[in-house]
């Protein structure tokens, strides 16, 4: 840990419940991008370019988050890249390339949020996209990706990261745990995500109606987005994501086969909302994919959170989703069993960069990456 112990984070659980707040100022910030290796170069990335697109999401598609054995590994599609990375807000996109060779080497972003930490609203930069060509890794190109981005948010007076990794960093705010919810058993058990069963049992315990039930359960319309962002930062958990409506306009805008949100209600006013997003998962051995829903962001305050996830579910279902993906995280835990959720063998550990909050429990999380 060379890199992360010079880095203002807590280094050990202690440190962590002792620090509060921000922890360094920004001085003398940079107006030069960092040192690279000999031969390798700076790029950003503009995703309006349908030829930087293919560059991001073929270095993805290739090189991102697998299985220890490079089994499966997850395949972002362009639509997906283009939603998450050209919100409104500021999205800082940082890429490495190398001199005779235009392919990329590696990128990381970060896209502008506000916080809440306890009572208090911080500007960060939400990290996501970390990515080191399978070539070029384990010579130190993530330290210098961190330095960069960290150099860029700083001039635009971002002090502050959040970020989530299996992988374990000095020092998680909090460890949380996938959950799986079978829908299509047949496509999840081809695929080895779930273990050899008996398929037609299967198919009877996960089998889900063939339409949402709620009165006024609907797709979600922009002008929804006022109540809806109401609703969503009404929510009380430590650390929470806090929306405005023009996040609600641009995140929640339902786009086939990325994300999908739903609202209820009832003579004009909305009264709970729901929302997934989609992405792909590669068997690489076996050449075949599967369609994982995850749980983004909800709020409820007529109907349960369990029929709220319910019709989520069978949203999913209906767009022939394979599995629908949830953390332990908000208020979670309490829809797992009576739903059919199965605890899945997937950690999730959630960072801050630069501010101290303590240690939060699952349930103390209300922030969702991508
Ligand atoms: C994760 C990944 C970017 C690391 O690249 P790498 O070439 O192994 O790392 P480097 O040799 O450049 O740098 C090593 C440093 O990065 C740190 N590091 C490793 N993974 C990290 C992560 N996800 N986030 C932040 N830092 C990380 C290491 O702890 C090490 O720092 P240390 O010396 O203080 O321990 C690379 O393995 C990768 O692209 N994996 C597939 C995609 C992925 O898992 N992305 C992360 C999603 S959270």
């Amino acid at each position: 840990m060379t890199f992360w112990k010079n880095q203002p984070v807590p280094q050990t659980r202690n440190e962590l419940e002792e620090t509060n707040g921000l922890i360094r100022e920004a001085v003398n910030i940079s107006k030069n991008p960092c040192k690279l290796p000999v031969g390798m170069y700076w790029v950003s990335l503009d995703l309006t370019n349908e030829t930087t697109l293919n560059e991001i999401y073929i270095l993805l598609k290739n090189n991102y988050v697998a299985d220890a054995n490079e089994t499966v590994r997850f395949d972002y599609s362009k639509d997906f890249l283009k939603w998450a990375l050209s919100s409104p807000n500021l999205t800082l996109i940082c890429g490495i390339k190398q001199f005779g060779n235009s392919n990329l080497i590696s990128i990381i972003t970060g896209t502008q949020e506000i916080t809440k930490c306890k009572d208090v609203h911080v500007k960060v930069l939400a990290i996501n996209f970390l990515c080191v060509h399978k070539n070029f890794r384990l010579h130190g190109i993530t330290p210098l990706m961190i330095q960069e981005i960290t150099r860029q948010a700083n001039l635009h007076n971002i002090l502050v990261a959040t970020y989530t990794s299996g992988t374990f960093l000095p020092t998680p705010i909090c460890t949380t745990k996938y959950w799986h919810r079978t829908l299509n058993s047949k496509n999840l058990l081809d695929f080895d995500f779930i273990p050899k069963l008996n398929l037609q049992e299967l198919i009877k315990k996960m089998k889900l109606p063939s339409k949402v039930s709620t009165n006024g359960w609907r797709s979600i319309q922009i002008t929804d987005s006022k109540q809806v962002c109401e609703l969503l930062n009404k929510s009380k958990y430590k650390l929470q994501r806090i929306f405005e409506t023009q996040d609600i306009e641009y995140l929640f805008k339902n786009i086939p086969k990325v994300i999908s949100s739903y609202v209820v209600e009832n003579n004009g006013i909305i009264t709970d909302f729901g929302s997934f997003y989609q992405v792909s998962l590669h068997n690489l051995n076996k050449q075949n994919i599967i369609s994982i829903s995850y749980c983004y962001y909800y709020a409820h305050t007529t109907i349960s959170l369990e029929t709220l996830i319910q019709n989520l579910l069978i949203e999913s279902n209906n767009q022939k989703c394979d599995v629908f993906n949830c953390l332990d995280i908000m208020d979670n835990v309490s829809f797992f069993e009576n739903l059919k959720f199965d605890i899945g063998t997937g950690n999730l550990n959630y960072y801050l960069y630069n501010y101290g909050l303590g240690k939060c429990n699952p349930n103390d999380v209300g922030v969702i990456f991508l």
